[in-house]
This record gives structure tokens, C-alpha cells and sequence, in this order.
């Protein structure tokens, strides 16, 4: 049947290990990372447009504040390569409406970029396989494969080289999101510059952390929460720090800044112990919107066709 719609949710990451090697010639660092997608999600809707007007991209929601609509912004430029490649109609209505933050380390803009991948995928029924999308998806950006494939996975190489991991177990997070984002270029950088001279090891994933993960055994888990840039985000960003000590002193089982910054998570036992911590960290006046997810979910999946 033809759709004129189809509507993709896309899920946040945060990552549990963020290994980072050492800077490649192509400005790169070769990374290990374990991924976990979160119950924080964009939903994406690519429609067919009126011949004529173009790709056309209209974003709202909680996190909408600053997300460029124009040609810079992933969801357009995931649709330009279809365009390009597939020859599909030129004239597609995007619409993102947006609950991950922005700049927050948690994926927000890739995930966007994954939605309209699938979103177009199941629209003009190209029955790619997800291999394909993902390498598509490589192309946007470092983190676009997992937002595609979800779950809970290991990267290589950009972090853009998924394989999926077998897990058990629920996991509950406590997200306390900046107003402001960090720049995920400039964070990388930072880490750069506190590593100069230190000779840098290839990264390699963390057997406590996978092990824990097999076990679905949280308390495990929070102890080998690990995030190579870390030390680069409190740097440029010190009240960082005051943040992570609020989810020690509150019964966290880990706490960690994801990704590039500046959303810090916190791992917590259930959600009883999520609202403990929520009160918590509102009323310590160092932190602006809080969030509670869980994961593992699922990566972009379509939830409605018109
Ligand atoms: O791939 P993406 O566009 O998300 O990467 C943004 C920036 O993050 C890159 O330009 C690079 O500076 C840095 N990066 C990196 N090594 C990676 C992934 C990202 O240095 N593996």
C-alpha cells in the first residue's frame, strides 16, 4: 500500500564505556564504546510534499529551542542522499518533534538523521537492510548507525561499527541535561590536549562492563560505567563535577557524563530510587531539566503510517 506518511521514533543513547584512542590522520578517534538506547525519543515524519517546494523541515517539541531547519541540520541532509542516490521525489515534508536534547551527548541530532533513514526506507518501500541503512547512516554521523539499530551494542572504528549485544535486565536512568550543549568537536579536542604526551592505548571494550551486562547485575554495572571524555567535559564545563558528586552522595549506582557532555546519568536500582534522585538533584539549584528513562528500547522503528 502507498503511505503519503510514516512516522519514526528514535531513541537517545547513553554510553556505558567510551573508550577513546589515540587522534587518526582523518581527525578521528578510533573508539570502543558500549551504547545503550533510552526510553528518550524523537519522533520523525517524513510526508510527500507538493511538486515543487522541496524538502521542507518543521521541528518542534520540549527540545526544539536552537535546532537549525535548514540545509545544515542531519534530518535534511539524511534526506538530500536519498534524493541523490535513490532518485526518490525531491519534494519531502520533515517534521521532527524533538524530547533529546540538543548538543547533550545523548545523540539528539543523529537520531534524527537515523528516523528519516528509516522513515524514507519504508515510505518509498526501498527494503533496505538495516546493514545498508546503517552505513548510509555512517556517512551523517558517528553515532546515526546505533540510533538505527538500538538496543544495546558495542562501536568500533568512529563508534559507527555496530555489533549487537546480548543483555539481560532493565536499566534506570536519572538524566540531569545543561540548557547549554557542549560541542562534541571541541570536546574531543579538550581530551586531546589533557592527553598530550601521554602515549595512548587502542581502546578496548571492558570485560567487567560486558560481563556485568550478560548478568543484567545493575550494582555491576554502575562500577564499570567508564567515559574517556569525561575528564574533557568537567574541564570545559567544572560545574560538571558538583553534578556526578550529587548522584554518589544520593545512592546512584553510577554516575557518568554521556558521551561528549554535557548530560550527566546517572544509574539508579528502580524507579522509586529514580524519584529519590530527581528530588534530589532539583533541589541542589546546579541542574537544569531533569529526565527519567530506561533502557535497553529499541532503535528508529516506524509507530504510524497516513
Ligand atoms: O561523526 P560526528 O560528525 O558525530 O563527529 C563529530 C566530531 O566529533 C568529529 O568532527 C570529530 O571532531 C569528533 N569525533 C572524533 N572521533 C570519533 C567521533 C567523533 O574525534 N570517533
Amino acid at each position: 500500500m502507498r503511505y503519503n506518511g510514516v512516522t519514526v521514533r528514535v531513541p537517545a543513547k547513553v554510553n556505558l564505556q567510551l573508550a577513546v584512542g589515540p587522534l587518526a590522520d582523518d581527525g578521528y578517534h578510533e573508539l570502543t564504546t558500549v551504547f545503550q538506547a533510552i526510553s528518550l525519543f524523537d519522533d520523525v515524519s517524513v510526508r510527500r510534499g507538493k511538486v515543487g517546494t522541496g524538502i521542507t523541515l518543521t521541528i518542534s517539541g520540549a527540545t526544539s529551542h536552537g535546532v537549525p531547519s535548514d540545509a545544515s541540520n542531519l534530518a535534511y541532509k539524511a534526506a538530500q542522499i536519498f534524493i541523490n542516490r535513490f532518485g526518490i521525489s525531491p519534494d519531502l515534508e520533515i517534521a521532527l518533534k524533538k524530547e533529546i536534547p540538543v548538543a547533550g551527548g545523548m545523540a539528539g541530532g543523529s537520531a534524527d538523521a537515523a528516523g528519516v533513514i528509516v522513515a524514507i526506507d519504508s515510505l518509498f518501500e526501498l527494503q533496505l537492510s538495516r546493514d545498508e541503512m546503517e552505513k548510509i547512516g555512517s556517512e551523517l554521523g558517528s553515532d546515526v548507525p546505533f540510533g538505527i539499530s538500538g538496543g544495546i551494542a558495542i562501536g568500533r572504528g568512529r563508534g559507527d561499527q555496530i555489533t549487537p549485544a546480548l543483555t539481560k535486565g532493565q536499566y534506570y536512568w536519572v538524566l540531569a541535561m545543561s540548557g547549554q550543549g557542549l560541542s562534541t568537536p571541541a570536546v574531543y579536542q579538550e581530551c586531546d590536549r589533557l592527553r598530550a604526551g601521554m602515549s595512548i592505548a587502542r581502546p578496548q571494550s571492558s570485560d567487567a562492563l560486558m560481563q556485568a551486562l550478560r548478568a543484567g547485575d545493575a550494582v555491576s554495572v554502575g562500577k564499570a560505567l567508564s567515559n574517556d571524555l569525561q575528564a574533557a567535559a568537567c574541564s570545559l564545563r567544572p560545574a560538571l563535577r558538583l553534578i556526578l558528586d550529587i548522584g554518589s552522595e544520593y545512592g546512584a549506582l553510577g554516575s557518568i557524563v554521556s558521551g561528549s557532555g554535557p548530560t550527566v546519568a546517572f544509574l539508579v536500582a528502580d524507579e522509586e530510587k529514580a524519584l529519590d534522585l530527581t528530588v534530589a538533584l532539583s533541589s541542589s539549584g546546579v541542574v537544569g531539566d531533569i529526565a527519567r528513562a530506561y533502557g535497553p528500547v529499541p532503535g528508529a522503528r516506524v509507530v504510524a503510517t497516513s
